[in-house]
């Protein structure tokens, strides 16, 4: 969508893909192991959690708590496996919506899975450059220190 702005990550982990999967598929692993990144330190650490289904998979949530953590994470498959979450920014992310991630996820071999995670965020124009500007500057290396540590 024109309203979104992103960037590919791409990495691979020694893993079986299946292990990124059952990550992302996590919400609640958010509050504990990243509870000290700049997006994942506010909210409740323990939830019930909900599943709704949708036309291509289900949506798994915290019953009670959006908008706050990592608070829900979407599985889909469309003849493609895909996951969709999204996480608050914090204020110093600069001005924007909330940044969303949609991942994908392959075998390359038993013990490597490629992973694709298409990393977005709702706004345009000149807060659109803001965050480019940020993301280059400081926003990618926090996410990627999120990342080692999944
Ligand atoms: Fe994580």
């Amino acid at each position: 969508s024109d309203e979104y702005s992103s960037f590919l990550c791409y990495c691979e982990w020694k893993a079986d893909y299946r292990y990124v999967l059952d990550n992302v598929a996590d919400p609640m692993h958010g509050a504990f192991l990243h509870k000290m990144s700049h997006s994942m330190s506010e909210g409740e650490t323990q939830a019930k959690f909900v599943t709704t289904d949708t036309d291509h998979g289900f949506i798994f949530e915290k019953e009670g708590q959006r908008g706050v953590n990592f608070d829900w994470s979407e599985f889909a498959d469309t003849n493609l496996m895909w996951q969709r979450l999204e996480i608050p920014y914090p204020k110093t992310g600069g001005p924007g919506g909330n940044f969303h991630i949609i991942g994908m996820y392959v075998p390359l071999n038993p013990q490597l899975a490629g992973v694709f995670h298409w990393r977005c965020r709702p706004l345009t124009g000149w807060q659109e450059d803001t965050w480019r500007f940020l993301y280059k500057n400081r926003l990618e290396a926090r996410h990627w220190h999120v990342l080692e540590q999944d």
